[in-house]
């Protein structure tokens, strides 16, 4: 099928790489040149495992190209899958702007019926508003043409995105209720029947609830950690160890055991802003969902528990202390900082007059162009953070280590090499890697989120 693809950034990418690879005919827009330029230069803008890999190999085949031309990529595709940014406004409501700017350009040039499909994750509603602007900017051209929108939300998890794609456990495709809707419904069903040879996976529902569905799945998975990131804050005061919870929780299967370590909170650039806009639409409504309100504090409040603990051990004034820190992105296997836990620790620790030794295995280069806007107005407070070229290198002279990402490189560390390199044997544990018990045996102060050694 001839596929285009509007947006080429971890949900574009991965979902044109991937329809390629079952044989469609792909074309991926970007509106950001320099961004196409890397990919038809067979340069990845971002790190996913296998994403390169995937896109070299249908490149070669033919299957898959990059471009900025809006008018050849909306003449492209009998389905477009919009799959723009949809960041936080102002007030916490997902900003539609670029949704409706890609499907103010398939209004205007598309010549033929199109499916419009919105992968992007937005508000109940946006399918309407998507289906006005495609008809006004047709109607601006006097043209009269059949169109349909579909609510196709992506549930990939960054790191894993590729398997995920291509193992869904469910596909969500909402469509009208109309002629145009059941045509749409025909073409989408023949896009996915490829995941669904073993056993269907797809939900055919309308457009209104695979809009909400989104939300509810990921305000669900932040609800868990919030509350998890909560139960860890009072084991520590009751003397309690979250881990032993968490297992003896999670071992219920009306629980199951995703989604429930503790740690610095929620980051990256879904579960923070959904959440938000999710709390946006209910108030909007009148229904306020109370419980995700909640769900935000707490997160808000968990980003700064490493601090306390690290004030409690030094006091709040951290001049002429260094920390080593290990892991930036906002978890494992992916170099996206967007609202990573790692940026608000590291800030609060250089505005307590610290010194930062950071590494991370992908995110360095990403790091650098967040630090350079955290502390654009402070040349000295970001001449007081460097980064290191391995995890034992940044802990050369250290006070302490901080780990904020749980890369799987920091799991078994040289415990000989962690006692030479760090100037004071102590570690704060954000992801509660080790057991405390050990760490104190091998003469650490080991500080970690809702355990401890005695
Ligand atoms: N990142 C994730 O893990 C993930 C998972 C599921 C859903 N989502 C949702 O998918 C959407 C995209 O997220 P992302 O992380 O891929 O975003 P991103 O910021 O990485 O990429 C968006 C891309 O769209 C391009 N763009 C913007 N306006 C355009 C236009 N009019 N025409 C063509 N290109 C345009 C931008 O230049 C950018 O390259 C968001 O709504 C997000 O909430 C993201």
């Amino acid at each position: 099928m001839k596929i285009t693809v509007i947006g080429s950034g971890y949900v574009g990418l991965v979902t044109g790489a991937c329809l390629a690879d079952l044989g469609n005919d792909v074309f991926c827009l970007d509106v950001d040149q320099k961004k196409v330029d890397l990919l038809n230069d067979g340069s990845i803008p971002i790190y996913e495992p296998g994403l390169d890999e995937l896109i070299a190999r249908n490149r070669v085949a033919g299957r898959i190209h990059f471009s900025s031309n809006v008018e050849a990529a909306v003449a492209h595709g009998d389905i477009q899958f919009i799959a723009v940014g949809t960041p936080p406004d102002e007030d916490g409501s997902a900003d539609l702007q670029y949704v409706l700017l890609a499907a103010r350009n398939i209004g205007r040039h598309m010549k033929s019926f199109k499916v419009i499909v919105n992968k992007s994750t937005v508000p109940v509603g946006t399918a309407d508003q998507v289906k006005i602007a495609i008809a006004e900017e047709l109607n601006k051209v006097n043209r009269s043409l059949d169109f349909s929108v579909v609510s196709n939300p992506e549930f990939l998890k960054e790191g894993a995105a590729i398997e995920d794609f291509m193992h869904p456990d469910r596909i969500i495709v909402g469509t009208y209720n109309d002629q145009a809707g059941y045509k749409a419904k025909e073409l989408m069903s023949k896009i996915y029947a490829p995941f669904n040879r073993h056993h269907e996976r797809t939900y055919y529902i309308d457009v209104r609830s695979a809009e909400l569905t989104k939300y509810a799945a990921n305000a669900m998975l932040a609800t868990r950690i919030s509350f998890m990131n909560e139960l860890a804050n009072l084991a520590d005061h009751v003397g309690a160890d979250i881990e032993r919870v968490r297992q003896g929780i999670g071992s219920d299967s009306r629980i199951g055991h995703s989604f429930l370590y503790a740690g610095t909170g929620y980051g990256g650039s879904c579960f923070p802003k959904d959440v938000q806009a999710l709390i946006r639409t209910s108030s909007q409504y009148g229904q306020d969902l109370k419980i995700l309100q909640a769900v935000e504090l707490a997160n808000e409040l968990q980003k700064s528990v490493l601090i306390h603990k690290v004030t409690k051990h030094y006091g709040n004034d951290l001049t002429g202390k260094t920390f080593a820190i290990w892991g930036l992105s906002f978890k494992p296997n992916t170099n996206d900082m967007r609202e990573a836990p790692s940026r608000v620790i590291i800030s609060e620790l250089i505005k307590r007059g610290a010194k930062v030794q950071a590494y991370d295995p992908v995110a360095m280069e990403e790091a650098q162009h967040c630090f350079a806007l955290d502390f654009q107005s402070s040349r000295e407070e970001l001449g007081r953070i460097t980064g290191g070229e391995s995890m034992y290198s940044v802990l050369k002279g250290a006070n302490a280590l901080i780990i904020v990402t749980e890369w799987k490189e920091f799991r078994s560390p040289n415990i000989e090499v962690l006692k030479t390199e760090l100037a004071d044997p102590v570690i704060f544990d954000g992801r509660n890697l080790y057991e405390p018990k050990e760490m104190s045996a091998s003469g650490f102060e080991y500080y970690a989120i809702g355990r401890r050694a005695d």
